[in-house]
């Protein structure tokens, strides 16, 4: 997949009118809303943050969400419902780590309940809930597209070198979230697409304090990760979805 500069529209099959980006202040999530403000299809886009977003764009309204607080996602989702159905909700929050107490874990002796927790709350429980009140909002009769930033270390299958394990157990549980959605989905929003992506290593706060690991040439810039993403949603059927995708827009086993 080739990717052309930060302003030329990503979404060249799928032209889309109205989107959602919940998490528009993280290193990924920004850069989603820059080139979304780029794609001159659309009329309206959404930045969903918990923190106001460094720049948010003219063309985008900014709304304040807390993931791990339900009100604050209802009151967003019925602010959104009175414009209209959107095509695409991108959820791209997360958490890996916050400050010296919530690290990832080496070992066994490293697990912690409230860490746990609180990855569960983020990574899991969060975007369940956000899918709760938006998935709603999809069209029914309209190709309509739900993603959220999984990660490829939530993949059982390909789990070589175990650690991580709030971080690895609840991206395992969004993953199966997701398929859930997909599967219930089906049967109301015949052209729905639900999905979980790896986005790369982005040179985000998330992964800063582990990229001396990333091998020379391999950590994305997140503007480059951004259009990637994009792109491999602007490809995908209804028939992909409950699946998982990466960056260069292949399937990858959960
Ligand atoms: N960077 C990578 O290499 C990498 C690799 C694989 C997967 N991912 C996934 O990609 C996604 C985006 O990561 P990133 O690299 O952009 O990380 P980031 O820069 O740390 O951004 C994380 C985002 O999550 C938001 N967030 C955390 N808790 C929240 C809550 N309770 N309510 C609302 N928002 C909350 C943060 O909001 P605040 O600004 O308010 O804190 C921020 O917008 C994550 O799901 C991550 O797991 C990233």
């Amino acid at each position: 997949m080739t990717h052309a500069d930060s302003t030329s529209p990503k979404l060249k099959r799928h032209p889309l009118r109205h989107v959602a980006v919940v998490g528009a202040s993280g290193g990924i999530g920004q850069a989603l809303l820059q080139h979304l403000a780029h794609e001159p299809s659309i009329t309206t886009l959404w930045a969903l943050s918990r923190t106001a977003p460094k720049s948010v764009p003219a063309q985008a309204t900014h709304l304040p969400i807390d993931i791990t607080q339900t009100s604050t996602i209802k009151t967003a989702a019925e602010q959104i419902k009175t414009h209209g159905p959107l095509d695409m909700v991108i959820v791209a929050t997360g958490l890996l780590h916050q400050g010296p107490d919530l690290q990832p874990e080496k070992a066994i002796k490293d697990l912690e309940a409230s860490n746990m927790a609180q990855a569960f709350a983020v990574n899991a429980t969060g975007p369940a809930l956000v899918g709760q009140h938006f998935l709603p909002l999809l069209s029914r009769d309209q190709r309509g597209v739900f993603a959220c930033l999984s990660a490829r270390v939530g993949s059982i299958s390909d789990n070589q070198i175990g650690g991580w394990y709030a971080y690895r157990a609840s991206k395992a549980a969004l993953n199966m979230i997701l398929k859930n959605f997909a599967i219930e989905l089906r049967r109301t929003h015949k052209q729905a697409i639900v999905t979980g992506l790896q986005p790369g290593t982005v040179d985000t706060d998330l992964s800063k304090p582990f990229q001396s690991h990333v091998p020379d040439g391999k950590l994305l810039k997140p503007d480059v990760s951004a259009a990637a993403l994009l792109e491999t949603l602007d490809t995908l059927a209804p028939e992909d979805s409950g699946h998982l995708y990466d960056w260069q827009g292949q399937r990858f086993a959960p």
